[in-house]
């Protein structure tokens, strides 16, 4: 069969500049090792994958890489690690995509738009970017030599593709260099430039992998707000009100007085997504007084911030609520109180605690309830 594709993922460095104390291919980021993404990166455009590995943590390697791919043991140097590898692709293999892991985050696309020269009859064919400073020749005292012509140099990347034939011819001349290209180069072999992409840089030092990580995370620019709430109401002398806290309707428990349901628990909540939001208050949005809010449920309150905290362009991240008082008990309906919070707030993540006073103040006297809460919202 003819058109198959192979991918030499250069792994057996150990990283010394980046100095993680561990092979550079198994530093992290995020969920996934460097030499993971990069798998997970070619792995759609390719049939056989197989990873160069330092020597000793062979095993390692397939232990986090599983079957999909073959791993092998790499060489001194980089073009050894690759001249290995080539010995171990099957004879029916067409094309050889060579990358290297400290590439972890060059993309799919990247791989199939080599692919997809070399299907259209090239045989050596790299990824580019431009030159954006000018480079100069420096001689060994520190003296500039001459000064290059920046438009027609290029900052050349992977994964770099090869009809195997070629590159096999290539590595036969058990030449060291930096890159494969190089190689087929000296064997006169045309080789074609196509635009690379700056998340296929090499992370080779420690900023780079933040540089990495701002890749990762689009929206590592994404704005945080935190917001504070605090509610208190006296418990009523109306026996026909009953308690609402949190969300839930508390059956033989003494009510609050207020002029809506008075739920202290989803009324900090409300303030704490407001304040979070810039977006002033209870009062100031819903009047203390307005005849609309007459009753109203903290579930209505809540799902009215969170409309008014979207409005502003913002989703939440977590709300967080303590109540504060004698009774009643929380952590029976602890899960209850949580659903009912978070089905208010279309799901958000929500977290409930209670404490007691010992005694002290209003709350601990008995007299009525108070709630203190956090919300953390995200700019969408
Ligand atoms: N590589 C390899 N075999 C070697 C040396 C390097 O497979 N004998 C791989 C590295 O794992 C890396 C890629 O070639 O993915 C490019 O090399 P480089 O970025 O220099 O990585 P390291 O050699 O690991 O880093 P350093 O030079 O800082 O030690
Ligand atoms: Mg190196």
């Amino acid at each position: 069969m003819i058109n198959k594709t192979a991918a030499i993922i250069a792994a057996a460095g150990m990283g010394n500049r980046l100095g993680a104390n561990l092979p550079k291919s198994l530093v992290k980021l995020l969920d996934k090792t460097l030499v993971e993404h990069a798998v997970a990166n070619l792995s759609p455009v390719c049939e056989l994958i197989i990873v160069t590995a330092p020597n000793g943590y062979e095993s390692e390697y397939t232990k986090i890489l599983g079957d999909q791919v073959k791993v092998i043991t790499g060489g001194v140097l980089r073009s050894d690690s690759i001249r290995i590898a080539i010995s171990k692709i099957p004879a029916n293999y067409e094309y050889v995509l060579v990358h290297d892991a400290a590439r972890a985050l060059a993309s799919t696309t990247l791989a199939s738009s080599v692919l997809n020269q070399l299907i259209q009859g090239e045989q050596a064919v790299i990824p580019a970017l431009d030159v954006i400073d000018t480079i100069k020749e420096v001689d060994s005292k520190g003296y500039v030599r001459n000064t290059l012509n920046r438009s027609s140099l290029k900052v050349i990347q992977t994964p770099q593709g090869f009809s195997r034939s070629i590159l096999e011819r290539a590595h036969q001349a058990s030449e060291d260099a930096t890159d494969d290209a190089a190689l087929v180069e000296a064997l006169g072999v045309a080789v074609k430039v196509i635009a690379g992409e700056d998340r296929a840089f090499k992370i080779t030092t420690p900023s780079d992998i933040a540089t990495a990580l701002k890749f990762l995370i689009p929206d590592s620019d994404k704005k945080y707000k935190v917001g504070i709430g605090v509610d208190a109401h006296a418990f009523t002398t109306d026996k026909t009100r009953k308690l609402s806290l949190a969300g839930l309707v508390w059956e033989s428990e003494d009510g609050l007085d207020g002029h809506s349901d008075g739920d202290v628990a989803a009324h900090a909540i409300c303030d704490a997504l407001l304040s979070a939001a810039d977006l002033g208050d209870l009062g100031s949005n819903f009047g203390v007084a307005e005849a609309a809010y007459a009753g109203a449920t903290g579930a209505k309150m809540l799902a009215e911030c969170l409309v008014k905290v979207k409005s502003a362009g913002y989703k939440i991240e977590n709300v967080s609520v303590q109540i504060v008082g004698n009774r009643p008990k929380i952590a029976p309906r602890r899960a209850e109180a949580i659903s009912a919070l978070s089905k208010a707030l279309s799901g958000a993540k929500v977290s409930v605690s209670a404490t007691s006073t010992d005694g002290l103040g209003f709350t601990g006297e008995g007299k009525g309830l108070s709630a203190i809460a956090t919300a953390l919202i995200v700019s969408a």
